[in-house]
């Protein structure tokens, strides 16, 4: 059962400037809430309670000011910088403390994830004991993403980063569940041609060792990209036109707090004094009455 969980959340989000000149991206918003909200949400809904949430050395202050520590939200946030984007499985490294020998699971901080199937997903993958388990989602464009190929279902038999010739239309998405080897391994790994530990090598040594499995978001599901302004737009979109259809909000973390028993009503009205007099704070007072 995997307790613990990383949120890549750093990034220089170069093709996003000037937004992202000053402001990390994860802390920019999708339609009405901060896009770290997102996979956040994701970890909580896997009933993740134990959170460590790497960000771009200098960045640290903006991040304690919207999560603090968790407290409010019945979990435990702990921060850690990074110097500069090393690559993926950076984050291994840097969390080797935090990780402390047990399984862990490692969210990028700019994926979208939303979909009725997802909490039974989730629920596989948090389960596993052995291995590694990635998620994996059909798209148009896949020379954009990591990629496999699958065998029997879900076997995962070759993949690649980003490969220019069409090889696969089956992306990774940006949610991985490891053993707790996944420390030594990313200790073994190399910086890549473009000077990056991969994300893809690290997959890799599970691949080789037939230890590394897929679960799938199906057409019935969303994994939307937040990499560029369009995609800030796309998605805030989607994201609106749900919530106002439903009259419910998607990634609302209190509410997923409240609906996990985490915290109580009382909690809830302490997140409505810190937001303030806004129309996040309006329906956290809807959801507690
Ligand atoms: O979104 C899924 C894709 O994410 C996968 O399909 C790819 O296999 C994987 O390599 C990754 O590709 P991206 O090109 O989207 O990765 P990017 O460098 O944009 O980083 C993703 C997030 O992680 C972003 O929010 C910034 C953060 N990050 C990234 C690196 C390399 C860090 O915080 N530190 C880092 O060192």
């Amino acid at each position: 059962m995997i307790k613990k969980a990383i949120i890549l959340s750093g990034g220089m989000g170069t093709r996003m400037s000037p937004i992202t000149k000053a402001v990390n991206k994860q802390l920019l918003p999708i339609y009405d809430k901060p896009l770290i909200y997102y996979p956040l949400s994701i970890l909580m809904l896997a009933k993740i309670k134990d959170v460590l949430i790497i960000v771009n050395k200098g960045q640290l202050n903006q991040y304690k000011k919207l999560l603090p520590d968790g407290k409010n939200l019945g979990i435990n946030i702990v921060y850690k910088e990074q110097s500069y984007p090393k690559g993926l499985p950076d984050a291994f490294l840097l969390g080797e403390k935090f990780i402390n020998k047990s399984n862990v699971a490692l969210i990028l901080g700019d994926n979208f994830f939303y979909g009725q199937s997802l909490s039974n997903t989730l629920k596989n993958c948090i389960n596993i004991k052995n291995g590694a388990k990635v998620i994996l989602h059909k798209v148009s464009k896949p020379e954009l993403f990591g990629v496999a190929k699958i065998k029997n279902k879900n076997k995962i038999v070759s993949i690649k980063e980003k490969p220019k010739k069409f090889f696969s239309d089956l992306a990774i998405t940006g949610l991985y569940f490891f053993d707790k080897n996944v420390v030594k391994y990313a200790k073994e790994l190399k910086p890549s041609k473009r000077g990056e530990l991969e994300i893809t090598d690290l997959l890799n040594k599970y691949r080789k060792k037939n230890k590394l499995s897929a679960e799938f978001i199906g057409r019935g599901g969303a994994w939307l990209d937040t990499g560029s302004i369009e995609d800030f737009y796309n998605t805030s979109a989607f994201v609106s036109n749900i919530e106002k259809r439903q009259g419910l909000k998607i990634a609302c973390l209190e509410e997923i707090a409240l609906n996990n028993k985490w915290i109580g009503k009382k909690d809830i009205l302490n997140s409505i004094k810190f937001y303030g007099n806004c129309e996040y704070s309006n329906y956290l007072k809807k959801i507690s009455l």
